[in-house]
């Protein structure tokens, strides 16, 4: 069992960028804390961080076939993008879309989703702890 962490724009910017949002955690603590989890429960995880959506749409068209599940921060491309929805679709393996923050506590524009549609859920505004949540169910679901 193989699975892929996704982290769209500006999250590689966490621990620097608006603390009183996001908090103190960086990318390299949540991808630590992936990593330890994944061992625990005897997966292979994998991750992955652009800025670029089309890098985003390429990354997972090429997990077709290598990977079991996906866990996706589309960060800022999630109220946007078409795209990255139509590319989950085509891979059709189970995902599950995380958010660091309560999308639904702040401005309208961020309340609306493309991509959890096409997921199995979405777990936001629990930080560090929506990745590890994720990664839990996605062993499971996987069996
Ligand atoms: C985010 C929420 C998005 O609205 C925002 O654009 C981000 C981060 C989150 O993890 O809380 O970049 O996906």
């Amino acid at each position: 069992m193989k699975i892929l962490v996704i982290n769209g724009p500006n999250i590689n910017m966490l621990g620097v960028r608006e603390p009183e949002i996001y908090g103190n955690i960086t990318l390299a603590d949540i991808e630590k804390e992936l990593g330890s989890l994944a061992k625990e429960l005897k997966t292979d995880i994998e991750f992955f961080q652009s800025n670029y959506e089309g890098e985003i749409v390429d990354k997972i068209q090429q997990s077709l076939g290598k990977i079991s599940g996906i866990i996706i921060n589309p960060a800022a491309y999630t109220h946007t993008s078409i795209a990255i929805r139509d590319a989950l679709s085509a891979v059709a393996a189970p995902s599950i879309e995380v958010h660091i923050s309560n999308v639904y506590a702040r401005e309208e524009f961020r309340h609306s989703s493309f991509t959890a549609g096409v997921c199995v859920g979405q777990i936001t505004g629990f930080g560090i702890d929506g990745y590890l949540f994720a990664l839990r169910k996605l062993v499971k679901i996987l069996g």
